[in-house]
């Protein structure tokens, strides 16, 4: 069997995720593995149309095809998305149709799963027969059980190539027809009380998305700064080389414009609107390339107390896992997720109406300095950064270590003695069945409420 395997890792070959590959390959054969480096050469593969074709052909004469990639920031690598956007622009699409895909994937299992979702919808929308993931943590091959469990998933996936088997759909085609915006409804112009807004757009050739940010920025009494992130310039995408890690110093410092866009305008702005057009399921590759650089702060965060909206042409309704990847990025973040604004209305005046919320929204809540309490999303993804960072990335993330130390991120060992001599009580009471029939019974609701019902009843909290 020729299988091709698409490298998402922007160190190439030396890549932790291609040693998965490897062993793979060297466990299988009797297969023939074609590894293609497409997020490294992306330059290449886009600029040299020769090349482009070359791999597309390899595509075509295969019998299967593995995206195989490392997680960067909730998806996958800037450069990796450009070829996705690549294989849909220059309609290539039939190579791929068909075809039986798989992924492996590597990560610290921080939002691995919206990648996954990603590259399972995009494998969906090529009509490709998708059989499904192997995502494993960066060190996982040094465990046997998970080596073995490897080989039984790489074993599937080709014996569903050879028995031709049926696969799953996961994900709907996109429907997506907008109405030509043209703002209606004239609000009168807002005060920005002071604060510094940022807007940073791409795609305002998008004519939806250039009037829906229009009208925002114009919607307040002073001017607001508008950064179009096509006029930055942006010298290439992350190397993923890890030189942040010591005291954040990004390999491109001093080399292009990103980093002081990022200091300066971004991180002391009190309100911040990301506006940008939908492609193939995620905002454009360059606005990935944006977030992807955004790692030279590595595990910290820096968006702390702000306010934030989105402004986007593109159907989000039906991508959640977008939706999910902005929320979870915010949440983490430790900023304020306000609202989307998007052109999936059937009125100019519902486009008209959310933005000037969005508006009025971003304004008040920077005033009264509100940040709604993290979900799931925020609490769960920064307990795995908290672990990672204390355990086995504090080298070479020694500035997150600090960072997290000044942060009270390690909120671990919990000592908690007074919890733990209520609880040694507790357990010891248990053993009697009397108590225990009463604890389990009619005591332990009212327990649950008791401290809660305290705070309630104090006239002073
Ligand atoms: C810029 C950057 C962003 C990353 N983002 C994530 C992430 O969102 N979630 C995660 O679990 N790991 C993340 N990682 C960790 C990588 O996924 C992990 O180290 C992976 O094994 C690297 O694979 P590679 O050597 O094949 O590139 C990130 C690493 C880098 C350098």
């Amino acid at each position: 069997m020729k299988i091709v395997v698409l490298n998402g890792s922007p160190k190439g070959d030396i890549s932790v995720t291609m040693q998965y590959v490897n062993y793979i390959q060297k466990k299988f054969a009797e297969h023939e593995f074609e590894i293609i480096n497409i997020s490294q050469r992306i330059n290449q593969i886009e600029n040299d149309n020769e090349i482009f074709e070359e791999i597309i052909n390899e595509i075509r004469s295969s019998d299967g095809v593995i995206w195989a990639f490392p997680v960067y920031v909730f998806a996958v690598h800037s450069s990796y998305q450009r070829f996705i956007e690549l294989i849909f622009e220059r309609k290539v699409q039939d190579a791929f149709k068909g075809k039986y895909a798989s992924i492996i994937t590597t990560s610290i299992h921080f939002y691995d799963h919206t990648a996954l979702n990603h590259i399972n919808s995009i494998c969906d929308d090529l009509d490709m027969n998708y059989t499904g993931y192997f995502s494993l943590h960066m060190y996982d091959l040094q465990k046997e059980d998970i080596r073995k469990n490897l080989q039984i998933f790489a074993q599937n996936y080709f014996d569903a190539i050879r028995n031709n088997s049926f696969t799953f759909k996961n994900y709907d085609k996109v429907k997506y027809t907008p109405i030509e915006y043209t703002p209606s409804i004239t609000y009168d112009k807002l005060d920005t009380s002071n604060k510094k807004i940022v807007v940073i757009a791409d795609s305002l050739e998008n004519a939806n998305l250039n009037k829906m940010v229009n009208k925002f920025t114009s919607s307040f009494l002073k001017d607001i700064e508008l950064i179009n992130l096509q006029d930055v310039d942006i010298k290439g995408s992350c190397l993923g080389c890890m030189k942040c890690g010591y005291n954040y110093e990004c390999a491109y410092t001093g080399k292009d414009e990103y980093i002081d866009l990022y200091n300066n305008k971004i991180k002391t702005a009190d309100i911040i609107v990301f506006a940008g057009a939908i492609k193939y399921r995620y905002l454009s590759s360059e606005w990935k390339r944006f977030f992807d650089r955004g790692f030279f702060n590595t595990h910290t965060p820096t968006l702390l107390g702000k306010q934030v909206g989105f402004i986007i042409s593109g159907p989000l309704k039906q991508i959640s896992n977008l939706r999910q990847i902005s929320e979870s990025y915010l949440e983490w973040q430790q900023a304020n997720l306000v609202g989307f604004v998007t052109d999936e209305h059937s009125s100019n005046e519902d486009i008209d109406k959310e933005l000037y919320a969005l508006t009025c929204n971003l304004i008040k809540l920077s005033n009264i300095n509100y940040r709604k309490p993290s979900t799931f999303l925020g609490v769960a993804g920064m307990k795995i950064f908290r672990d990672e960072i204390w355990g086995e990335l504090r080298f070479p993330f020694l500035a997150d270590h600090k960072a997290y130390k000044a942060l009270n991120v390690y909120d671990f060992p919990q000592k908690k003695y007074k919890t733990r001599i209520i609880n040694s009580i507790l357990i010891l009471m248990t053993k009697i069945p009397t108590i225990r029939k009463a604890i389990y019974s009619s005591k332990m609701k009212y327990n649950m409420i008791e401290s809660l019902k305290k705070i309630v009843e104090d006239p002073t909290t």
